[in-house]
């Protein structure tokens, strides 16, 4: 049983405190009777917001190698492509969390809005793993740094795990793999430009103990039962050990 604003809010229909303000304006039925905020329904119930029944659309859960050029919201105020174009389905599907545009790499869509914001939650501090080419040579003084956390707009990032994965002479470039749980807007570009260092490539390699293989840029596939229910075991462990 879950709060029945919890409910609608997970299913895409508004924001829980807009719907508590439907509940309290008696636009909210469960199995035909009006209810009270707080009261709790199962996703068996019928719910009702302002006349219509609310989808009991089965969960997807996707894992897309989103490809360069194309945008991780659902729509794109520029017309861009977004990465529910790469998907076919019925279902509306939600990014978990943001890729830049010119970002590749591992995200996860699904409709499972609880299981997204459990995963987006600051707490559940899920790893994620990306590969970083940037211009220049990356001493270990600079690793240290990342690693301890550096100063964007005044706050500290979180200790995080860096190595050098090889250095090309030729270029004068080289590809860092660096492991944040932090999930802040441009994060990964932040941090090496606090360093005094430009990001020429970004590639999210890893989201928890999910990775790319057997994908190819722009394919996707469906998460298995069982790495759905690991990644609930994953959020669920953060909120009872932290
Ligand atoms: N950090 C960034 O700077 N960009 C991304 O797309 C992801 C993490």
């Amino acid at each position: 049983m879950e709060r029945v604003s919890k409910i609608i809010a997970n299913s895409g229909y508004c924001s829980r405190r807009k719907a508590e303000e439907y509940i309290k304006e008696g636009k909210v039925e469960v199995n035909g009777k009006k209810i009270n905020v707080g009261d709790k329904a199962s996703k068996d119930d019928n719910i009702k917001v302002n006349g219509t029944y609310l989808n009991k659309e089965e969960k997807e859960y996707i894992l897309l190698y989103k490809p360069r050029g194309v945008v991780s919201t659902t729509n794109d105020d520029k017309g861009r492509k977004t990465v529910l174009d790469l998907i076919n389905t019925d279902n509306r599907l939600y990014p978990v969390g943001r890729l830049d545009y010119d970002t590749t790499g591992i995200i996860l869509l699904t409709n499972d809005g609880n299981l997204a914001n459990l995963l987006m939650h600051p707490k559940s501090e899920i790893d994620k793993m990306y590969i970083v080419k940037v211009k220049g040579i990356v001493p270990p003084v600079i690793l240290k740094k990342l690693c301890n956390g550096v100063i964007i707009d005044g706050v500290k990032t979180s200790k995080a795990k860096a190595r050098v994965k090889r250095y090309d002479k030729k270029s004068d470039t080289s590809i860092v793999e660096l492991t944040i749980h932090e999930g802040k807007n441009h994060q990964v570009k932040n941090m090496f430009k606090a360093l005094n260092y430009n990001v020429l490539k970004l590639k999210r390699e890893t989201y928890s103990f999910l990775d790319l293989s057997g994908l190819k840029s722009g394919e996707y596939r469906h998460l298995t039962p069982k790495e759905v229910k690991k990644l609930y075991n994953e959020v669920n462990k953060s909120s009872t050990s932290k």
